[in-house]
């Protein structure tokens, strides 16, 4: 029996997470989704499971499989358990996607005012909870010759007045993944920043303005398909540089 690649991406009730799990869902990837809020994240769930089956073209890709999806905070150990639980069930873990993360406070404030609660709260989610789940799964996904994205930000290495805070967080998960891929020779530790998109964080950053003219989420996926089919070197991406070209 050919088991399917196995995927477990945190954050895909919505945005640039949801956009990731359907691509990969299209290169037969099952899935281990989560985000907070319970019913969006079955809504989310349900769809992809409705655009599995079959492929029309047998010989492009297998069709996705499993969708299991676990309502609960990344940064909430309990969670963290149910989600190895769920990688150890699943019975392999090729690929960890790191993607939930929070902007912090909005409207985005200076480091002058950014009140020390704020900013640890942005610290446990997008840096402590990606490095506690990683530590968490490394035995799978070691078992598994797997792979690491965690999902970061230009905010991360640009001086963008008011991106102080979340973008301290993506530096110093983006230093965590270059250490790990050090570490973890056996692994693929990629982290990638994946552009500006039309996402409810990116409006949250932007309050009351227009942000129509950034792309949708899916229009990155074939760059993040990229890095996970090609097996890419272990470093850092951004999404433009990784789009395929057409031929
Ligand atoms: N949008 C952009 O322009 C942009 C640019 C650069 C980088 N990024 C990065 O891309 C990633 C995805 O962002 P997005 O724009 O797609 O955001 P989004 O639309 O706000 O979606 C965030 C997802 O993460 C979940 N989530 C948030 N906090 C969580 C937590 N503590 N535990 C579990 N799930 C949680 C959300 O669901 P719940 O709220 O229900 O938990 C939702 O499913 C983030 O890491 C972000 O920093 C985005």
């Amino acid at each position: 029996m050919t088991v399917n690649p196995t995927a477990l991406i945190t954050g895909a009730s919505r945005g640039l997470g949801r956009a990731l799990a359907a691509g990969l869902a299209r290169e037969g990837f099952d899935l281990i989704i989560d985000a907070r809020d319970a019913a969006a994240l079955d809504a989310a769930a349900g769809a992809l499971r409705a655009a599995g089956g079959a492929p029309t073209d047998p010989g492009a890709h297998r069709p996705s499989g499993a969708v299991t999806a676990l309502a609960g905070d990344v940064t909430d150990p309990a969670h963290r358990a149910a989600l190895l639980a769920a990688a150890q069930a699943a019975g392999r873990l090729d690929l960890l996607v790191n993607n939930a993360g929070t902007l912090g406070a909005s409207p985005l404030p200076a480091l002058a005012d950014y009140p020390p609660d704020e900013l640890r709260a942005a610290f446990e989610v997008n840096v402590i909870a990606p490095i506690a789940l990683t530590q968490l799964l490394l035995p799978v996904l070691r078992a598994s010759g797997g792979a690491v994205l965690n999902i970061t930000s230009d905010a991360a290495v640009e001086a963008y007045a008011g991106w102080g805070g979340y973008g301290a967080a993506k530096a110093a998960l983006e230093q965590a993944s270059n250490v790990l891929a050090a570490e973890e020779p056996v692994l693929r530790v990629w982290w990638a920043d994946p552009g500006d998109l039309r996402t409810d964080m990116h409006q949250l950053a932007f309050p009351g303005e227009d942000i129509s003219d950034r792309p949708e989420p899916a229009a990155v996926v074939p760059a993040f398909v990229r890095l996970v089919t090609e097996r890419l070197p272990s470093g850092r991406y951004r999404a433009s540089h990784l789009m395929p070209v057409a031929p």
